[in-house]
């Protein structure tokens, strides 16, 4: 049963009851249907109320439905509202918590609606790459008028029932409830006050019209086109709502349709449908069950104010949780509690921050050189310097002083969390929190799940993760975890571009207009090029058979580490970002050349993006095989939230099944052939070669 049918005298009550926000799956659909025929049949009955159970009216579609039969299987949700609209009895949707999408579609179909003050009112189709598909673009601006329908549609977000109530005119909502407590009573007792009411009142009846109509539609684009860059569906919410001022009811509604189902089928709609499905995947971890007791989590100690260490103290500051850092010297101390400072005054100059809100922030702060300081904390995050000598010194003193459950945390960014976990008595309680750098900033977390991490640690983390507005992602241990590992692939490709005739712009160039936020040299020269040569300097110890570019060590030879120097890949004018090309290094990578004997060769872009996001793939579908990461919308989800790979393409998994695994495949052996390529490396991964042969896709 995902709706429950009850008679409270001569009203029928439907309440949609399918956890945990009455998705409007087929099941529901049905069962909704089914109460309104008993309803109808009933002679005692003079009154609908349909409402949903527990925490929510109905969120809407069930998106695990799209591409499946039972997305258009009878009744669907076009064919359920109509059924609501001919109901002889009058239908009252009782609205509350949430009212979103396909739910508000179905509201809109009723006779009448009554909501409960704080109910999250929104049609975001949007965010998924759609419009609304059932009516929600030419009812919505038939109640609220259609600049504000417009605004909501385009937009995706939710507004207040209490405050779009208030509206001059408004029509949505024929009564406010007192609260969500007396909802039912009181439209029930609505009901019986409209059940002899004829004829009964229907959106589609009303009119719709834009007093400037044709230039506000004009503005409308002309603003959705700034703000949309590579996503169709906000230029066809202002089509569609725009239908509803110029054309019948129910053309407009077919029309909808239409637009809806085109939408549907463009790659930005998949890849979108896909993020909203990995983030919800990625916060589930396979053997940790969702009722896995959790640990408190009222304090935070943070070790070393450095570049990672203020900013990961910032989070818990945001979020109210007090944090104590602990560093070796009060000079390192001040610089760093400086620094978080300028950050917050930033903020409040750009008026993003309220000055009462950055103090309140700011008295959570408090520091210390002494452990026994910090000994209560119940989680300590340590962000010392990236040297092993220098973690087990802490992790030592850590498992002397801290409390027994406290949760150690490492923000190491490529060593054995499993080594440093052995550092203390307690390896159960130790974890890695890999923050992305500005750590305030950046959504993801890289959650390093150790051989002993306790499942109770784990859930922790990740609800943590969600309470300071992360996306978390576990992975297991390898060097450089997910991101980094596959990163080092790409930045390989990008050196040996270099090498065989593509100069930095056009590498930088050629991904930015695949979508990247940055190629990249620019992206090296931001973050410094000397991070790279100190771990190709380790790998040449560790992995001599890894060869690179020569390239990036001769840039750092030079001198040049990027902005900080203000010469990197490009040449910086003093105290500006803009990139510009640089003579010197097209004369560094061409005397390299000569060095290596090589000829240059003009590279397509199609070649440069082919071999940057492929280098990724392989290397994910390595990481996927061993078990590094549980699935490939989680890998996707740390390229989308740490890398900024483009929104539009789904992260590089899922581009990947877009162009095709067996077409992705046959690259991979193209470029095994080039000489100046590691071959080795372009040997498709094994999981690759099986999905090429099954017809499967990574996600
Ligand atoms: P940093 O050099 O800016 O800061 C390190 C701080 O730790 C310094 O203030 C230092 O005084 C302090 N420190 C060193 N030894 C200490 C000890 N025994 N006790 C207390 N404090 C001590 O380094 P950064 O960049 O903040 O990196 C810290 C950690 O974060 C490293 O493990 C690094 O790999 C990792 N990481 C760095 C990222 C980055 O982009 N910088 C990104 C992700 C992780």
């Amino acid at each position: 049963m995902t709706a429950e049918y009850k008679v409270h005298g001569d009203v029928a009550v439907i309440t949609m009851n399918n956890p945990p926000v009455n998705g409007l799956g087929l099941a529901t659909r049905r069962a909704i249907a089914d109460g309104l025929q008993v309803a109808n049949d009933d002679a005692a009955v003079k009154a609908i109320v349909i409402t949903g159970a527990g925490r929510a009216f109905s969120g809407g579609a069930d998106i695990r439905e799209f591409d499946t039969p039972k997305a258009i299987a009878e009744p669907n949700l076009l064919s359920l509202i109509v059924a609501v609209e001919n109901s002889a009895k009058p239908v009252v949707a009782a609205l509350h918590s949430v009212a979103m999408g396909g739910g508000l579609e179905l509201s809109l179909g009723a006779h009448y609606r009554i909501a409960a003050p704080g109910t999250s009112i929104a049609l975001p189709e949007v965010k998924i790459g759609l419009i609304p598909g059932a009516g929600g673009t030419q009812r919505l601006p038939r109640v609220l008028g259609v600049e504000t329908a417009l605004n909501m549609i385009v937009s995706g977000e939710a507004v207040k029932s209490e405050m779009l109530a208030q509206l001059p005119g408004q029509k949505l909502f024929d009564k406010m409830a007192s609260g969500a407590e007396s909802l039912l009573d009181e439209a029930i007792a609505f009901a019986r006050s409209v059940a002899d009411a004829r004829p009964l009142p229907l959106v589609r009846h009303l009119p719709c019209k834009h007093p400037q109509g044709d230039a506000y539609f004009q503005f409308a684009r002309n603003m959705v086109k700034g703000m949309a860059k590579n996503f169709p569906a906000p230029a066809k919410c202002v089509d569609a709502v725009e239908l509803a001022t110029k054309k019948k009811f129910d053309d407009g509604l077919l029309q909808e349709r239409e637009i809806f189902l085109n939408l549907m089928l463009t790659p930005e709609c998949r890849a979108l449908r896909h993020i909203f499905m990995a983030e919800r995947a990625a916060s589930k971890i396979p053997d940790v069950p969702e009722d896995t007791p959790q640990r408190k989590i009222a304090s935070v100690a943070v070790i070393g104010a450095g570049t990672m260490g203020g900013g990961i103290a910032m989070n818990f500051l945001n979020a109210g949780i007090p944090v104590k850092i602990l560093e070796m010297k009060q000079e390192a101390l001040d610089r760093g509690i400086a620094t978080i400072r300028k950050n917050y005054e930033a903020q409040v100059k750009k008026g993003k921050l309220k000055q009462d809100k950055y103090e309140q922030r700011m008295a959570l702060l408090s520091t210390t050189l002494q452990y026994s300081d910090i000994k209560d904390a119940d989680l300590v995050i340590e962000a010392v310097f990236e040297e092993m000598g220098v973690k087990q010194k802490v992790f030592e003193q850590l498992d002397a002083v801290m409390k027994p459950g406290a949760i150690l945390a490492s923000n190491t960014s490529t060593l054995d969390v499993n080594k440093i976990a052995a550092f203390t008595k307690r390896p159960q309680d130790v974890v890695g929190l890999h923050f992305f750098s500005p750590a305030n900033v950046m959504k993801l977390l890289e959650v390093v799940r150790g051989e002993k991490t306790a499942k109770d640690v784990l859930a922790t983390v990740m609800k943590m993760a969600k309470s300071i507005k992360k996306t978390a992602v576990v992975s297991g241990v390898c060097d450089g975890f997910i991101g980094n590992r596959m990163i080092e692939q790409y930045s390989r490709q990008a050196g040996f571009l270099l090498d065989e005739g593509c100069t930095p712009q056009q590498v930088d160039k050629a991904i930015e207009k695949f979508g990247f936020a940055m190629g990249p040299f620019r992206m090296g020269d931001l973050a410094g090029n000397d991070i790279g040569w100190a771990i190709r300097k380790r790998r040449a110890q560790e992995r001599p058979d890894m060869m690179y570019s020569r390239t990036a060590d001769k840039l750092c030879e030079m001198g040049r580490f990027g902005q900080k120097t203000g010469a990197g890949w490009y040449d910086y004018q003093a105290g500006k970002r803009d990139a510009i090309p640089s003579a010197a290094v097209n004369d560094m990578i061409a005397a390299h050349r000569k060095e290596l004997g090589v000829e240059p060769r003009k590279i397509s872009d199609e070649e440069i993006v082919q071999r940057l996001v492929y280098a990724l793939v392989n290397e994910g579908a390595h990481i996927l095989e061993e078990g590094i990461a549980a699935r490939a919308s989680d890998i996707d989800m740390v390229y989308l939230t740490g890398y900024g790979f483009p929104i539009h393409r789904g992260g590089p998994m899922k581009y990947a099944d877009t162009v095709g695994l067996f077409n992705v495949m046959e690259a991979m052996k193209r470029f095994q052939r080039n000489p100046r390529d590691d071959a080795k490396f372009w040997e498709p991964a094994p999981l690759i070669k099986r999905l090429v042969a099954e017809g499967k896709t990574f996600n």
